[in-house]
């Protein structure tokens, strides 16, 4: 498996300045962030930076804007615990720390030509959102664009603003679901699997792209295996506990691999046969 290059200057912790926040849902918080002294971060689709918050700690979040932005980049947030409980305490003014990019995001080449089904659960959304604004930025470059999005309550979905842009395009295929909702809501009720048999895909062209919690990669696979794509071409992005971020202290390791460095992207062949990672 291919080695990521860490550049020298993506070891040391940069100024961060929260310019803008915009609360998403009950647990879920948007941060746009510039780095002092200007610069982008430039980083891939589906890459992290790690995040820390002066005297709580330090952890991993991945870049939810598109890499198009320059200037700042927007991280989305679950308050979960320590660290991510006093992020939400921020807002515009506000300093954090940020090392990285870090880690093999979506591989955007190989993405390019093919058709993409585009499967988010839940939080997942956040580090799509950045391959999605790519792939709609440079539409021409990629074939059929399928996403399909689960949450558990409407109140749960993040970014509707935009979901409601994706889904009046006529160039994307985009549904949604709910795992449960009021008897107002005249969209689907069911797990995110439930969407995957209907879609119309060309297997040997189509990439998956799926992201989301743990439990639902095992039940998502099953579904992308019985559509006949290939196990190359299914690209999962995994969540492990960090402490470094790059390959030095082995905290996330599965079986031999990096998740920070060797991930957090990794396609289904690769990962198959081990027992820890799905
Ligand atoms: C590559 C990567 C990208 C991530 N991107 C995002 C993102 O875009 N937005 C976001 O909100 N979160 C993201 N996370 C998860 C985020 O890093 C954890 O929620 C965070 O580290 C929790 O720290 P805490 O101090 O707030 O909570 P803690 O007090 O440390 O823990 C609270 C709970 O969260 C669990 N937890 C802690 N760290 C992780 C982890 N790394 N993976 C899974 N569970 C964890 C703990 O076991 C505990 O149950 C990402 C994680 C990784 C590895
Ligand atoms: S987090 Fe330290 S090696 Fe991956």
């Amino acid at each position: 498996m291919e080695k990521v290059v860490i550049k020298e200057s993506n070891y040391n912790v940069k100024k961060g300045k929260i310019l803008r926040t915009k609360r998403l849902t009950g647990h879920e918080k948007l941060f746009e962030v510039a780095l002092e002294g200007g610069g982008s971060l430039d980083h891939d689709p589906g890459q992290f930076v790690m995040v820390s918050v002066f005297g709580v700690g330090e952890v991993p979040i991945s870049v939810s804007s598109s890499p198009a932005t320059r200037g700042s980049f927007e991280l989305c947030v679950r308050a979960v615990g320590k660290v991510t409980e006093a992020m939400h305490q921020l807002e515009a003014g506000d300093e954090i720390g940020i090392r990285g990019p870090y880690g093999k995001g979506f591989p955007i080449r190989i993405l390019e030509g093919n058709d993409l089904l585009i499967v988010a659960g839940g939080l997942g959304i956040a580090p799509l959102r950045s391959l999605i604004k790519h792939v709609l930025f440079n539409r021409r470059e990629f074939g059929k664009v399928h996403i399909l999005l689960g949450c558990k309550t409407p109140q749960d979905m993040l970014f509707s603003n935009e979901l409601e842009q994706w889904n009046r395009r006529m160039d994307v295929h985009y549904e949604c679901t709910v795992d449960r909702a009021a008897p107002d809501w005249a969209g689907n009720v069911g797990v995110i699997t439930t969407l995957i048999p209907g879609v119309d895909i060309e297997p040997e062209r189509t990439f998956a792209v799926v992201v989301g919690p743990p439990i639902m990669y095992k039940f998502v696979i099953k579904e992308l295996l019985a559509k006949n794509i290939p196990e190359r071409q299914i690209l999962l992005s995994f969540e492990r506990h960090m402490k470094c971020g790059m390959g030095k202290c082995g905290r996330c390791q599965i079986q031999g691999l990096y998740v920070c460095q060797d991930g957090p992207v990794f396609n289904f062949a690769d990962i198959k046969n081990m027992s820890e990672a799905l």
